[in-house]
Parts: structure tokens; C-alpha cells; sequence
């Protein structure tokens, strides 16, 4: 289109609209001829129409409303908007119900089972206009794939092949989330480059009051973008009682979603469409509803939330509707909505239960860094070789061997050693692209040395790859640094995006940012090398695809401290770990961080038992014991729950819980994992094969006394469960019963317990801060036995269940 053309053309296209600034604030009701769509136990019900020319579905739970007519689309560049002049063209109906194995999760099996509607809507030709006139002689054709589960929705955009569009890039996704009450929503504001927030409990009108606290209560960099934003996973309550989550599942190539609550100051994209939309007959004169969210993608550096190319989808985007909140624990609703494993070979991925040289630098203890004498430091041009040592670098070889012989005495299989290569000095907050090679070691890390060390005590270090958010250089160093690793026999990595992305103006969830977290797996998978990223984009289920990204942060861990709010841990099952899971790096047994940096005034809120009850309430096929060796030796009789305790699971079962106030699970370890890691899964390079896991003996009763494996060791292993719980600032006292147990067997059950006089919580009215106050007891149990355990304020419980011979 010449430049007269295209300016005939806007103007004609503005004539067209009958009011610039219509007011489209509201989606009408479900017409009574709506396609239908229900769950396989038939509770909820799919609606979807197109109404006026507007898409637009709903769903109902046994006739209530959850989500009220709800319209969807896009706005586009350089063309009119995806959000008009639809026909409904076709619909298909099918069901599909399989049952498939995790490489490891919660469970050894999974149902997925679901009733599917795919609807295929046009804009014919002439109906709508865009820049490039030799799209306008195809109609633009969009898929709607809607899969509807016993526990909830999941729906995406998909573009086939024979179509108007090509490439294409979305300025807005428009979907809408009309929630049909004032919910209670457990929610951390939007923010396009940080997940570590503190979570805030209101009803969903107060969001917007709330929300300048809650957004202050976080990490850094932040970058807002609404003041009534809120990211996802969302967990609400109604007050029916009904839990309501929304996330989305398998982002790929796509921004991540974030939903901006449309209350009546937020401005509605509905409302302002782009100039080149056509007329939109659905004329309302009505406000919004009053509780709509709408999707809000992170945008690119250019502002673009989507780059298209068809044949292409969207990922999915999710409504999980539970009637307990147990349920939303136990759904795979996210899990289900990833395509399978891709990986042919997954034989050297595998559980890991390890220690780090870490908390001495988060505790402010000790440094990643090695010197004082270097402000400023040059990859391949600073010497370290010169530098005078400050005295207080933690990934010195002494010290790591210390953490070796502490980690192989109790049976972990891992050591993350953070600190370990150059450039620590100038890396954090200067937004130095060349910041990190992932190559050299300081001069006091003997790399080589530890490694063979290492491995002839049975345990393999973990990597780490700060890139300090400098994704273009950890790309270019990427595969020498993979290299590395497998030359060494290191087979996990944790990586890290730390502050500002690089390339300059790109946020932490944006498309070509989470292309780069995901080449980092791909890639690895291709070394045989497992992932755990920090400040990555929070997961959307991809590790069933991927099962070597073992592990993310994605939202405020252990590393805040004092700074964590009570019941944050009790929140995070219900959202952040929906999509996969967590390196919340528990096991802290001194919370008193003076006694790590004697300038420190914070206390942590928890109690060791709390802490130990993480290891159950939390899934994660990665679980770190985060404090020191010293903090562990004056109470090795709770540590014993760390080591005793599996990270992979054929059955969980979820036994009491509530968003913000408790979690009480009972988990069964999957055997075949256990029996992988003592066989000595991928084989220490240089070291003893058959090493035994603490959780290996816990389960086969192997004494202490015997060193390596047997095969005869490994025969017939005790009927084993571990049951955790926790609670936020309340005491709470539970009763559990043990039904899950085989009948007629007889267990013993060692109980790890909060002491009548322990508290967590250092501002507590009615009792002194007194968190390493615990009891052990042992107790022989039946499926009949009910415990009653009980909770300090901030506290929790952990218990032990081995089958007596
Ligand atoms: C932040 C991570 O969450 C933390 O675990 C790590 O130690 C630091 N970055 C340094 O990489
Ligand atoms: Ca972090």
C-alpha cells in the first residue's frame, strides 16, 4: 500500500466506526444455542459462542457460575484486531483419556482425562483489513482448543497453516476471566522481571488498595506495569468454598501471562480498540463487571507481546475449579496440559537430595567473591593470579571438601558450590554484559581435585552459572560451560538471572527470554545435564516434556529470610509450585541470622520442625538440607529426618490444607527411583559406583555399618510413608490418621514435633521465640492409629513411617 492508499484507507476505516470509543466494557450473556462442552464427571460445564462477531465462552461448576461470560481474542499490529467479525465455521468434539508415568513427580501415575471442543472460527475475506493486501484474499482462520477436566479448564489459540496470517505479532492478548464474586485471592503483583514477592490474602476488590504494600514487599529489579496487576498461578476462594486457580500451562515461544483486574479505574482494551478494528456491534452501556481479570502479556523490548508464525498456538490458558483445597494440591491439571516427554534416553535423570556451599554467602557469612583488589574485573584480562584473597571466599577447596565428608556421611547424593569461578566481583546490579565465563575458577577452587574427590565419596558436585540476567553472553559460553561440566562428571546445574536483562531493555518473561530458558534445557538435555534455574520464569508444566529441568526458584525462596512472611510456604503448593517444582531450599536449622553475620537483626520465621515438615508439604525431585554442617551437628537427631527422607514418590496424598494457614501430606517413595541412586545412576566418572542413599537405607533398613551396595541389600524393601506438616503464625494441633497404612501391618513411626513451648514467630504475644524446641518420639502404629500432633506458631511436624519386621 503506497502512502496516499494508506491514509485513504485509515480514514475510510475510521468512518467505518460509529463511536472511536465504544464502549464494549461488558461480554452479554451465553446466547441458548452456545456449544457445550462437559467435564468427564459432568460437574463443569464449557459455554461458547460468538456473539455480535466477539468469541466469548463461560464456565459453570453444577450450574453456578465460575467464570462468567468471558470474551477472547487479540489485538494485532499493522492489521484489525482478532477480536471482531468472527463466524463460527466448525466444531469438533472428541475424549481422550490415558494414563501415563512422570519420570518423577507426586505420583507414579497420571490420569489425564478429558472431554476436548475444538471450534474453528473465520473473519472471511472483505471483513476485515489489513497492511499486507495479499492476505485479505484468504479468510483468517483461529482455532479455539478447549479441554475441560474433572478439575477445570484449559484453552488455547491456535493459527493453522492455510491462512490469512503468517507471521504476526500480537500487541494485546484480550482473553477475559470473569469471576463471578468478590473472591479471597492469595496474590503477588504483576511484575515483569521479579517472582519474589511476599503474597498478599484479600478479596479481590482490595486489590488495587493493597496493592503498593504488596509490590513493596519483594524483590529487585522490579518493573510494575499495573497497579492492579497480579501474576499467576492466582489461587481464590469463594465463598462457597470453592477454589479457583488460574495459570496457564506449556509456554513456549510466547510471553508469559500475567491478568490485570479490570476494576473501574483500570482502563479495557475492549473498549479502546485499535483504530483499524471495524465496528463492534456488542454495544454495552454497562461497566465492566465488577471482578473481570484480563490476560496482560510481558511485552519485548519493542513492546510486542507475541510473535507469530503460523502454524502455531498459543500456550494454555487455565481454570482449575476444586471443591477442597486438598484437591488443587493433588490436580495435574497443568502437568496434563504439556505435551510428553520428548527425551528417548531418560536414564541419567534422576532425584537429587543435596548441601551447598551457599547459605555462608546468603547468610552474609562469607562472599562469592575472592579479593577486595578487584572493583572493576575484565573476563581473560584480570589476573586473579595477583590478587591479594580477602579472606572470606566460601568456594575455597578446604572448605568445599569440609561440605564433601559432611554431605557423603549422611547420604546425599549432591554439593552445589556457588563461587567457584571468576568474576564475583563486579557482577551484581552493573549490568556488565561479559560478566561471567562459566569457565575459570578462582585460584583457591581446585576444580579437577574436588571433583575426583567428590565422586570417590559417592557424591557429585552441582555447577553453578550465575548469568546475572546476561542471557546473550551465558548463550555464547553456553556449550564450552556444558562441556565442562561433562568433562568433570558434574550432571546438574544451577543457573541464575539475577538483575537487569541483557539485551538492554528485555524483561525477565518476555518471548525471546523464555526462548532462552528453554534453549538452556534443550541444550543441557543434549549433554545429559540437569537444569534448576533461579529467577527464571515461573514453570507452566514443561518439565513433563523436559524432565531434566529438575528444578526453578521463580518465587521468594529461603534467600529472604527474615523477611518471609508466615504462611508464605503454605501458599506456594497452591500456585507457584502448580506449575512444577520448587528450589525453595529448605532445611534451615538456625534462624537466628546473627549467629551468621553478628550485624544481622533478622529472625527467620519458622522452627526446625517446620522446616523438616517442607520436605513432605513441598514437592520437589531436587531438595536441598540448606544450612551449615556446624548448624546440623548439635541436633543430628532431627537432621535424621533430612537424610532418612525420599524426593521421588508414587504416592501423595493430600491430608489437610489451606492457602495462607496450613499443609498436612502423606507420601509414599517410589522404590524403582531409590533403587536407580543406589545402583549409582550415570556412574561417578572416577569414583565408587553403588553408593547408598540415606533414603535408600531408610527404606531397606540397611545399617549404618554397611559402606557400598549389596545387590542382596536391595531386595525387599519396607513399606515406608512420610508425612509432613506445617502452619503459618497459628498453633495448631491435627489429628492424622493413618488409614493410608497397609492393614494389619505394624510401623514404626518416629515423630519429629514442634516442643509445647516452641514458637516461631519472634513477635509473638503469648510465647518467647524459641524455634530449635522439638521432641522425637517413637510410637508402633497400625492404619488405625490416629497422631496428634502439634504446631507451634510458625511451625510444623515431619514423621517417619517404616514398616516393623
Ligand atoms: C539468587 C539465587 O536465588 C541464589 O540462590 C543465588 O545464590 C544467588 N542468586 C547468586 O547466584
Ligand atoms: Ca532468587
Amino acid at each position: 500500500m503506497n502512502k496516499i492508499g494508506f491514509i485513504l484507507w485509515i480514514i475510510a476505516t475510521f468512518l467505518a466506526l460509529p463511536s472511536f470509543a465504544q464502549q464494549y466494557s461488558q461480554a452479554p450473556a451465553m446466547p441458548a444455542d452456545a456449544l457445550t462442552l462437559q467435564s468427564p464427571d459432568h460437574q463443569l460445564e464449557l459455554k461458547f459462542a460468538v456473539v455480535g462477531g466477539v468469541p466469548q465462552y463461560s464456565l459453570d461448576r453444577n450450574g453456578k457460575p465460575v467464570v462468567l461470560p468471558s470474551r477472547m481474542g487479540f489485538t494485532l499490529e499493522w492489521r484489525d484486531d482478532l477480536a471482531h467479525a468472527f463466524v463460527l465455521k466448525d466444531k469438533d468434539y472428541s475424549t481422550f483419556d490415558e494414563t501415563w508415568e512422570p519420570v518423577w513427580g507426586e505420583e507414579a501415575h497420571i490420569r489425564n482425562h478429558y472431554n476436548e471442543l475444538i471450534v474453528t472460527i473465520e473473519q472471511p475475506v472483505g471483513s476485515v483489513q489489513s497492511m499486507d493486501h495479499s492476505t485479505e484474499k484468504k479468510a483468517t482462520v483461529m482455532q479455539i482448543r478447549f479441554r475441560l477436566y474433572d478439575d477445570g479448564l484449559g484453552f488455547r489459540y491456535e493459527f493453522p497453516m492455510e491462512n490469512a496470517l503468517v507471521c504476526f505479532w500480537f500487541k494485546e492478548e484480550l482473553t477475559e476471566f470473569a469471576m463471578a464474586g468478590d473472591h479471597t485471592a492469595w496474590w503477588i503483583p504483576g511484575d515483569l522481571d521479579t517472582q519474589e514477592y511476599n503474597y498478599t490474602e484479600s478479596r479481590l476488590s482490595e486489590n488495587r488498595n493493597l496493592w503498593d504494600a504488596s509490590h513493596k514487599d519483594g524483590g529487585w529489579p522490579w518493573t510494575a506495569f499495573s497497579p492492579t496487576g497480579v501474576q499467576t498461578a492466582l489461587q481464590m476462594k469463594t465463598d462457597d468454598g470453592l477454589y479457583i486457580n488460574i495459570h496457564e500451562a506449556a509456554t513456549l515461544d510466547y510471553p508469559t501471562m500475567h491478568l490485570e483486574f479490570m476494576d473501574s479505574l483500570a482502563v479495557n482494551p475492549w473498549d479502546t480498540m485499535s483504530i483499524f478494528s471495524h465496528q463492534n456491534p456488542i454495544a454495552s452501556s454497562q461497566k465492566p463487571k465488577a471482578y473481570t481479570f484480563r490476560a496482560w502479556l510481558s511485552p519485548d523490548a519493542a513492546g510486542y507481546k507475541g510473535r507469530m508464525q503460523a502454524p502455531c498456538h498459543t500456550p494454555w490458558r487455565t481454570v482449575m475449579v476444586c471443591e477442597k483445597a486438598t484437591d488443587v494440591l493433588a490436580s495435574r491439571l497443568i502437568l496434563n496440559l504439556n505435551e510428553p516427554c520428548v527425551l528417548e534416553d531418560v536414564s541419567w535423570i534422576h532425584p537429587v537430595k543435596y548441601m551447598g556451599v551457599w547459605w555462608e554467602m546468603i547468610s552474609d557469612k562469607n562472599t562469592w567473591s575472592y579479593t577486595n583488589d578487584y572493583p572493576s574485573v575484565r573476563l581473560g584480562e584480570t589476573d586473579y593470579t595477583k590478587a591479594k584473597p580477602h579472606g572470606r571466599h566460601a568456594a575455597n577447596t578446604e572448605n568445599v571438601r569440609r561440605y564433601i565428608d559432611f554431605a557423603a556421611a549422611n547420604g546425599f547424593d549432591a554439593l552445589l558450590v556457588e563461587g567457584w569461578n571468576v568474576g564475583w566481583e563486579d557482577w551484581y546490579g552493573k549490568q556488565k554484559e561479559f560478566v561471567f565465563d562459566f569457565l575459570t575458577p578462582y585460584p583457591d577452587f581446585d576444580l579437577p581435585g574436588l571433583n575426583k574427590y567428590a565422586h570417590e565419596k559417592g557424591i557429585r558436585l552441582i555447577m553453578h552459572h550465575e548469568s546475572s540476567a546476561s542471557t546473550v553472553n551465558y548463550e555464547r559460553w553456553m556449550e564450552k560451560a556444558y562441556n565442562l561440566m561433562n568433562q568433570y562428571g558434574y550432571d546438574a546445574v544451577k543457573s541464575g538471572y539475577v538483575g537487569t536483562i541483557i539485551p538492554f531493555a528485555e524483561g525477565h518473561y518476555s518471548q525471546p527470554i523464555n526462548n532462552h530458558y528453554h534453549y538452556a534445557i534443550v541444550e543441557a538435555a543434549k549433554h545429559h545435564i540437569m537444569v534448576n534455574a533461579h529467577e527464571a520464569v515461573r514453570p507452566t508444566g514443561l518439565c513433563r516434556t523436559w524432565p531434566n529441568m529438575i528444578g526453578n526458584e521463580s518465587a521468594m525462596g529461603t534467600e529472604f529470610r527474615g523477611r518471609i512472611h508466615p504462611g508464605h510456604a503454605t501458599i506456594l503448593p497452591f500456585t507457584r509450585l502448580q506449575g512444577g517444582p520448587m528450589d525453595y531450599t529448605p532445611g534451615i536449622f538456625e534462624p537466628d541470622m546473627s549467629k551468621n553475620a553478628p550485624w544481622s537483626k533478622e529472625l527467620m520465621k519458622i522452627t526446625i520442625c517446620n522446616q523438616l515438615g517442607l520436605y513432605v508439604t513441598f514437592y520437589s525431585p531436587l531438595q536441598m538440607a540448606a544450612d551449615f554442617p556446624e548448624h546440623y551437628e548439635p541436633y543430628m537427631d532431627a537432621f535424621q529426618f533430612i537424610k532418612d527422607v525420599a524426593v521421588d514418590w508414587d504416592t501423595s496424598i493430600y491430608i489437610m490444607a489451606e492457602p495462607g494457614a496450613y499443609i498436612v501430606t502423606a507420601r509414599h517413595p517410589k522404590i524403582s527411583s531409590l533403587n536407580k541412586a543406589a545402583e549409582g545412576v550415570g556412574e561417578l566418572p572416577d569414583g565408587k559406583k553403588g553408593v547408598i542413599s540415606n533414603a535408600t537405607r531408610f527404606v531397606y533398613a540397611i545399617p549404618d555399618t554397611v559402606e557400598t551396595l549389596h545387590a542382596t541389600s536391595l531386595q525387599i524393601p519396607r513399606d515406608v510413608w512420610y508425612v509432613g506438616g506445617i502452619t503459618d503464625e497459628n498453633a495448631r494441633d491435627v489429628a492424622v490418621k493413618l488409614d493410608f497404612l497397609k492393614p494389619g501391618v505394624k510401623y514404626e513411626a518416629t515423630i519429629y514435633a514442634d516442643a509445647p513451648d516452641a514458637c516461631g514467630l519472634p513477635d509473638s504475644n503469648s510465647l518467647k521465640y524459641n524455634p530449635q524446641a522439638y521432641t522425637i518420639t517413637k510410637k508402633t502404629v497400625t492404619a488405625k492409629s490416629v497422631l496428634k500432633l502439634h504446631m507451634a506458631p510458625c511451625g510444623g511436624f515431619a514423621v517417619s513411617l517404616r514398616e516393623l519386621k
